[in-house]
């Protein structure tokens, strides 16, 4: 499977919707993620897709939506070809103020983690952040979610403290972790880093065959 990221358009909502339901207990609404996405100057969502084939280069995404994927969509989805086909697997969104990005969230469907998505997704909301001129960025997990605190930790996120009973469906308490600054040549230096490792990783996922389990490859049903 070839992952990459782009950012969330309104015809996503659903999709990320499921994978939100199947990742956290309480839910935003279509409303909210239409507010966000209407937001562009403070607020950045995007979503990552799974594709049997390589997608296209980013820059010729929207004129290659009506060559060459046109021919090829059809062939593998049965239906009109477009990128919006392509399922979506993962979704993350970024929220500036002033000059701190805030990491609002970040998913990746069950079936779909521990492939480097999520750090797919991190990248991609850091390069948001970076783009709204953020020079620091924040973010609160939960004391219990250690897979996501690892993920985090990785990308130089430190614990800064807790919010006490942040989470309102069970009284959890909120980790709060910050960067150094993120615009420094210290953290853009261990950001490529990790980027290579990262891209190496998902080339070589991107050309190992799929596992079949009960005779159905992942991301094709
Ligand atoms: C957190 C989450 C986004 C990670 O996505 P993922 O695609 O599974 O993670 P990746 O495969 O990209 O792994 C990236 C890093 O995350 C950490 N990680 C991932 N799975 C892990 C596991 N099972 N145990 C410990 N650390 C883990 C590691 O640091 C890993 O880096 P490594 O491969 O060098 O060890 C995903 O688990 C998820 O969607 N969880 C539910 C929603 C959630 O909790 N979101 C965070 C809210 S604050």
């Amino acid at each position: 499977m070839y992952y990459f990221i782009e950012r969330m358009t309104e015809e996503d909502i659903e999709q990320v919707q499921a994978i939100e339901r199947a990742s956290f207990s309480t839910l935003w609404s279509a409303n909210t993620y239409r507010h966000e996405l209407r937001s562009p100057s403070t607020s950045r969502y995007i979503v990552a897709r799974a594709s049997p084939i390589p997608p296209p280069p980013r820059a010729e995404r929207q004129p290659v939506r009506r060559g060459l994927l046109a021919s090829l969509l059809p062939a593998l989805f049965g239906q009109q070809p477009s990128l919006r086909d392509v399922p979506i697997v993962g979704y993350g969104g970024v929220w500036l103020s002033v000059d701190e990005g805030h990491i609002t969230t970040i998913a990746v469907a069950p079936e779909y983690r521990g492939r480097g998505i999520g750090e797919l997704l991190l990248n991609g909301l850091i390069d948001q952040a970076l783009d709204l001129h953020a020079d620091v960025l924040t973010l609160e997990v939960r004391v219990s979610n250690v897979v996501a605190q690892q993920l985090y930790l990785k990308y130089g996120f430190r614990p800064a403290g807790t919010r006490p009973r942040y989470y309102t469906d069970n009284g959890e308490d909120a980790l709060i972790m910050w960067t150094d600054p993120i615009r420094t040549p210290a953290y853009q230096e261990k950001l490529r880093h990790l980027r290579e490792r990262l891209f190496a990783r998902l080339r070589e996922e991107a050309e190992a065959p799929e596992p079949v389990r009960n005779g159905v490859r992942p991301g094709m049903q």
